[in-house]
């Protein structure tokens, strides 16, 4: 019998993934009923859509269709919607994942119901508070009953702000379970292949962030760095909406789309981009999940970003950050070409593929 329900949010494309995880093992856990929140802050098909068929997610028990716009109209629409959700059917636990507006809105919603709020990856902190992302993380966490902790920066974090232990519990990642289920469709797909690209032989980029894509000169120098790359080694850049916008307006599209190294993709599919992921020389990218995959897979990654919230992947992984050091960039090409790139691979501590039936143990027990 079904004695206590679960609201799973999802809303943006990193968020997919992981509640993904938790449906794959739901059926061990009978006495919970798991529920699927779409807030359609993502709702392209590249962006939302596709990933629903790749992951095996069930439909949305309830789809806000929030859509784009400034964060604060974002993040009240979110509200707003999940409030009359709610107010329909009330869930004993609201479970968000990551740092997107949608897990900020919906663990605010439920925290004024009384509902209690399950985290997933608490404690990751930037420390960069212009980051939107930083302070959905902080907030999220400040209203959090349970913590789910991916690494142990993030107990060392959730302890300095003073949270209780015993909401605090580590439990490795479920973006991980994910990726460790699906790996031998991607490497099935070799997806490389569509574009006459060989393994090992490619360098992977995305890129979205706004401190990189809505800054003219940042993106403009970042414009002639993947040209630079795509000299050395052929280049496939999926392109983010935000990211192919900007580039539209900023006159530089052009500048990608001429040199035959170098692919424009649209944003790909889970099992596409792990496909291509997974058979990289180098993966160039500012997303917190693909550092997270590449430090997994054993796959060199160079991050276009000052800081990082995962901390793991330099000091156990394959991460590089390049915080716009472009005399670093190009010698960690040079030295991941000539594969002298000094990584620190050690497994990660349950990066196991069991995260997902760890938190619902846990909330089947609290
Ligand atoms: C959001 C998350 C970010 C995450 C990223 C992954 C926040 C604060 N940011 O950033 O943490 O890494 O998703 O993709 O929640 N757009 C479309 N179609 C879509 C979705 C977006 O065209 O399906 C366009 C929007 O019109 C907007 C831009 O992309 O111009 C940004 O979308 P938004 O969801 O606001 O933020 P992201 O940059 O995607």
């Amino acid at each position: 019998m079904k004695n206590k329900i679960i609201d799973i949010v999802a809303g943006a494309r990193p968020n997919f993934m992981k509640v993904a995880a938790l449906f794959a093992v739901a059926e061990k856990f009978p006495s919970l009923s798991l529920r699927l929140v779409h807030t359609g802050q993502h709702y392209d098909e590249a962006m939302s859509d596709v990933f629903f068929r790749d992951l095996g997610l069930p439909e949305p028990s309830c789809h806000l269709g929030v859509g784009s716009d400034s964060h604060a109209v974002q993040t009240a629409e979110i509200m707003k919607g999940y409030e009359a959700w709610i107010n329909r059917s009330q869930p004993d636990i609201c479970l968000v994942v990551g740092d997107v507006n949608s897990t900020l809105a919906c663990s605010l919603v439920a925290a004024k119901f009384n509902i209690q709020v399950a985290h997933v990856e608490a404690g990751l902190r930037s420390f960069d508070r212009t980051m939107p992302e930083e302070i959905n993380r902080v907030i999220t966490d400040s209203i959090s009953d349970f913590m789910f902790v991916t690494e142990s920066s993030g107990l060392l974090n959730l302890a300095r702000e003073g949270r209780p232990s015993s909401t605090i519990h580590l439990v490795g990642h479920v973006m991980i379970d994910t990726l460790l289920r699906r790996l031998p469709e991607a490497k099935a797909r070799a997806f490389y292949s569509t574009f006459a690209f060989k393994a090992g032989k490619y360098a992977f980029v995305t890129l979205h962030r706004p401190s990189n894509v809505d800054n003219h000169k940042v993106l403009t120098e970042i414009v002639a760095q993947i040209v630079w790359l795509s000299n050395i080694i052929p280049v496939v850049f999926a392109l983010h909406p935000r990211t192919k916008k900007q580039l539209q307006r900023a006159g530089l599209y052009s500048d990608l789309q001429s040199p035959p190294a170098i692919q424009l993709t649209e944003p790909l599919s889970y099992i596409n981009a792990l496909s291509l992921t997974m058979n990289a020389k180098v993966v160039v990218t500012d997303s917190g999940g693909l550092q997270e995959e590449t430090s997994a897979l054993g796959v060199p990654c160079l991050t276009l970003r000052d800081t990082t919230e995962r901390p793991v992947t330099i000091t156990e992984g394959t991460n590089t950050l390049i915080s716009g050091d472009w005399e670093l960039f190009r010698r960690s090409i040079s030295q991941i070409k000539e594969n002298r790139y000094l990584q620190n691979i050690s497994a990660i501590p349950l990066w196991d593929g069991k995260a997902g039936e760890r938190i619902l143990r846990i909330l089947e027990a609290g």
